[in-house]
């Protein structure tokens, strides 16, 4: 067996499981969810019932019910003397990965491949002899790129040299290697609820204790609740998205970066900025760089190519202090040997046409925005649907706490999404879905369409079907 889930634990993410009669279904829905979603890995062993019981405060016989419904529907197999544990997710079509053909997955905001990167790839697969003649990897990134990405640092008034500059394969890598380099066992490290996912689970991993600074669509970043999360728990990392936050869209304005930025100094924090979605502009025009534009030793940032070009090319960065991307380069081999060069090499023939890339991908995202924004009004106006000014999804607000049972009702139905809670650090977020506007039109009315229809049987408390599907949050 590989892990075990506490039943505190596993009571918190739950969250507000209870949303239909019966009780046990609705509980033994809550955990399918959780394996759906990857938070609970195959081969985890569940609570004991009685444990269970206790911290859901629910009767014995509701957990027992349960896990009987969940060994009927094969999640979990109840050994003897080791009590229930998560199976791997069963396959209708064993001979495909996920997705399977037909469904609309709306689980990743992956925008197609800016159009101009085929013919780039062809340019630089022109040069291949003279590639291949290399060693084609490297831990510290190609000097060319790594001053390439320097340059549009200094751009924006950040100014930036090669030497503070790591190539990553993706932001991903750079988030996990950062958290295997800053943060150990039991320390602190702030972060945004909701949040990206997988930043979290990498720093979860890394041992970091999370502690949540609520973000809201309407209000944006919780400053009282910031001052005090710094003051009180000294993290030692706050990971951020100040641009077109992931997934709320928000953007912080300069006030926001300024309180931050001192509440950080104060408490001796980290600050790292993810920008992997701060290209990613519709409406917002300008934005200063914040953080004292300057930079001081205490911010790191992280960018990638992965949703502004193709999520394909796993090119992405960290900038910080030389002395940093030292101890990240010497840190890096134990889980990656680097970047490939040939991507490098199209990631540093893509700088030289940004602005374009950039306008591109405004128009793009402006016109899936807008579609799924007035498809959803027409459709369900009883959730609140904001109007992000940039990024790649919605976060709306439900009339009720019920995302988690609309995200399996849909899921029956061929809509893959996430649900609220998948997004939430410490629990809650069952009034929220997250929904991208990354895909083709017809997909997002499809997709709406289908929401419209489950939202009408999940608030009646009709029981719902699972197909089951790997998660994967981008
Ligand atoms: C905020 C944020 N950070 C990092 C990543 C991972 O990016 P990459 O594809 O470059 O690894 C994503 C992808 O969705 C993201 O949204």
């Amino acid at each position: 067996m590989d892990s075990r889930v506490s039943a505190r634990a596993l009571s918190s993410a739950l969250g507000g499981w209870r949303t239909r009669e019966p009780a046990y279904e609705a509980l033994a829905d809550g955990i399918r969810l959780l394996c759906l979603d990857n938070r609970l890995a195959p081969q985890t062993a569940l609570p004991a019932e009685r444990e269970l019981a206790s911290a859901l405060r629910v009767s014995r016989s509701t957990v027992a019910a349960a896990y009987r419904s969940l060994r009927d529907s094969e999640h979990i197999a109840s050994l003897r003397g080791s009590g229930s544990v998560t199976l791997p997710l069963r396959r209708r079509d064993p001979g495909r990965t996920h997705p399977s053909e037909g469904m609309i997955d709306l689980q990743q905001a992956s925008p197609p491949a800016w159009p101009g990167l085929a013919g780039i790839m062809t340019e630089v697969a022109a040069s291949s002899a003279a590639l291949v003649a290399r060693v084609g990897y490297d831990v510290l990134g190609r000097r060319e790129l790594r001053a390439a990405i320097a340059a549009r640092y200094a751009a924006r008034g950040i100014p930036t040299d090669e030497d503070e500059v790591l190539v990553t394969t993706g932001a991903q890598s750079a988030i996990h290697l950062l958290a295997s380099v800053l943060v150990g066992p039991g320390d602190r490290v702030l972060v945004e609820t909701p949040t990206y996912p997988h930043a979290a689970d990498a720093l979860r991993r890394a041992g970091a204790r999370l502690v949540g600074v609520p973000v809201t669509v309407d209000a944006g970043w919780d400053l009282e609740r910031a001052e005090q999360a710094f003051a009180r728990t000294l993290p030692l990392v706050a990971y951020l998205m100040p641009d077109f936050q992931n997934p709320t869209g928000r953007t912080m304005s300069d006030e926001e970066r300024r309180v931050i930025q001192r509440a950080a100094g104060q408490a001796g924090s980290i600050l790292v900025l993810d920008e992997t979605t701060a290209d990613l502009d519709i409406d917002r025009g300008h934005v200063s760089p914040g953080f004292d534009g300057g930079d001081p030793a205490g911010v790191v940032r992280i960018g990638s190519l992965g949703k502004t070009v193709w999520g394909g090319l796993r090119v992405g960065w960290i900038r910080g202090h030389a002395d940093l991307i030292r101890r990240l380069v010497a840190a890096r081999p134990a889980h990656d040997l680097g970047t490939p060069e040939f991507e490098q090499a199209v990631a540093s023939a893509l700088f030289a046409q940004f602005p374009e890339i950039v306008a591109q991908r405004s128009h793009l995202l402006r016109t899936g925005r807008d579609s799924v924004v007035s498809a959803l009004r027409h459709a369900l106006p009883q959730w609140g649907i904001p109007t992000p000014r940039g990024g790649v999804s919605l976060w709306i607000e439900l009339d009720a706490p019920l995302s988690s049972p609309l995200v399996m009702d849909v899921r029956s139905r061929g809509l893959l999404l996430s649900a609220g809670p998948r997004f939430s650090v410490a629990g809650g977020h069952d009034r929220h879905l997250r929904i991208p506007f990354t895909s083709p039109p017809d997909e997002l009315d499809r997709a709406v369409t289908m929401l419209a229809e489950s939202w009408g049987r999940v608030r009646d408390g009709a029981p719902v079907t699972v197909v089951e599907q790997f998660d994967s949050v981008v």
